[in-house]
């Protein structure tokens, strides 16, 4: 018998017609399910304001799960446990029928009273949503009761604020699970272990040894169908004001005094508490925006940004963004973090590289330029892995050195990462594990950093477009590191 925790629960999906509950969700639950980490006592409720029915939500579950994996002939089985239901979330017969329905479905699948109100919606509605579940007793269940919210957590620090003291009226901090889908992957999840239980990386994690950290989050796809989304997001929004600092965030922590949520999310937090705010004025020198132009990616011809839907033909928003961070505490002074992530950009990686400080004389080098100092590669996708850069004797050339790599790469199929990430984080959920999950403070203080560079380059018209899609951005984004002695790595 294998001891996993396996969760008795009801999840209720807001949004469940829609891309996220199609690409992510239902494979994630399914995985879980298959990985025996659901047992049969588990319901799953779909809403949506579509007219659909039962049949037509497990026809919907069953094709997305086909379209991501290979399911088994317990498919069927799994795809009984989906209902529907259809939902305004403005009114309140809406509620009292998903209050019964839900307790219709503990009778039959014995799920304690343990509820999960996932919300993969409109984020103009988390309040609302939040506050109706509290009104109409749907939180009043024998067991637990917990609400994921997706992002965008509010579009700058005051709606943020406004949306938490909404979602805080109806549940407590402990019961709000802001997802940040980067940190359920697998290695993101790494970085931490990679610091922490190696003493030749730890020993050496602070200014006196690392010159420069470069944080890379590349895509090649643009904007998609989610112009509307996006136009008003803009990359710092929908990358930076999360996933990037995230990693921020876990790169540069000190270690915790032990692997409890609370001790993991204080070391984080203050981190994001030491990032250097930007007076105005600064911004332009250590934060660089893009958007892309039409060009070629891949061998296809592709467009513009601003000639991908009509309504963002004067489009000012950013595609890309390139920056310095700079840690004002005792182990990072001194030492410039750069992060740079767009779309259309010439290929899908997201990777961290750590530059260690070179050694005085190196003397196994004819030519300057041929010297690379040590570089530690953190590969998150679509390769998982590390690899390990050092110098070593060139093959019969006596005193030369040539720089060879020491790599750890298990394959991972490009796509799977992400319904993974989904699948951990749902699980860590139903186990009421929030480490993974953003706190409050982080969210605010996030929020408060990325704000000063929206709050100049809204005041500044830019001038766009200045990258060529399939690039790695514009050329302003390699001087940022060029000022500094440095420049990009590509390994
Ligand atoms: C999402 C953003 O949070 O992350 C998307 O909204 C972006 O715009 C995506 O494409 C990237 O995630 P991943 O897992 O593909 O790197």
């Amino acid at each position: 018998m294998s001891n996993v925790l396996q969760p008795k629960v009801v999840i209720v999906i807001f949004g469940a017609t829609g891309d996220l509950a199609k690409r992510k969700l239902f494979p994630s639950i399914y995985r879980l399910y298959q990985n025996g980490k659901l047992s049969k006592n588990f319901a799953v409720v779909g809403l949506a304001r579509r007219g659909w029915t039962d049949d037509v939500l497990r026809e919907n579950v069953a094709k997305s799960i086909g379209d991501a994996i290979s399911p088994n002939e317990d498919l069927e089985e799994f795809i009984s446990h989906f209902y529907y239901q259809s939902f305004d979330v403005t009114d309140e017969s809406s509620y009292s029928g998903l209050n019964i329905l839900i307790n219709d479905l503990e009778g039959t699948y014995q799920t304690e009273g343990n509820r999960v109100f996932y919300l993969a919606m409109a984020p103009e509605f988390f309040g609302t949503i939040a506050n109706k579940l509290q009104e109409n007793g749907l939180k009043d269940s024998e067991g637990w009761s917990r609400l994921v919210i997706e992002k965008p957590f509010g579009r700058d620090l005051e709606s943020a604020k406004k949306l938490n003291k909404e979602l805080r009226a109806a549940f407590d901090e402990k019961q709000i699970y802001r997802i940040d889908h980067y940190l359920g992957k697998e290695m993101v999840q790494n970085i931490e272990v990679i610091r922490f239980a190696n003493g030749i990386f730890e020993h050496l994690w602070n200014n006196r040894f690392i010159s420069n950290i470069q944080i890379t989050s590349s895509e090649t796809l643009g904007v998609e169908e989610r112009a509307r989304y996006y136009d008003h997001s803009g990359a710092a929004r929908d990358m930076v004001q999360n996933h990037m600092l995230q990693m921020v965030a876990l790169l540069a922590m000190e270690p915790p005094i032990s692997l409890t949520t609370e001790e993991i999310r204080s070391e984080k937090i203050k981190v994001l508490r030491a990032l250097r705010n930007m007076d105005s004025d600064k911004v332009s020198q250590y934060f660089v925006r893009g958007q892309y132009d039409s060009g070629e990616i891949k061998g296809e011809a592709v467009s513009a940004y601003r000639d991908e839907a009509d309504e963002l033909a004067d489009s000012n928003t950013e595609t890309f963004v390139a920056g310095k961070l700079l840690i004002d505490n005792y182990r990072w002074s001194g030492v410039p973090i750069y992060i740079r992530t767009g779309k259309h950009m010439a290929e899908k990686s997201t990777k961290i590289v750590i530059e260690f400080k070179d050694i005085p004389m190196n003397l196994y080098y004819k030519r300057d330029k041929d010297k690379r100092p040590n570089l530690l590669s953190i590969n998150i996708q679509p390769n998982q892995g590390i690899t390990l850069c050092l110098n070593a004797q060139k093959s019969g050339s006596g005193s030369l050195a040539q720089p060879i790599q020491l790599a750890y790469n298990h394959n991972a199929v490009s796509g799977i990462n992400t319904p993974e990430a989904y699948e951990k984080l749902l699980y860590d959920c139903m186990i009421g594990d929030a480490t993974n999950f953003t706190h409050w403070d982080e969210v605010a203080l996030s929020w408060k950093f990325v704000d000063t560079i929206l709050d100049v380059w809204s005041k500044n018209e830019a001038n766009f477009p200045n990258y060529k899609s399939g690039s790695m951005g514009p050329d302003a984004a390699n001087e940022l590191l060029e000022k500094d002695g440095f420049h990009w790595w590509d390994i």
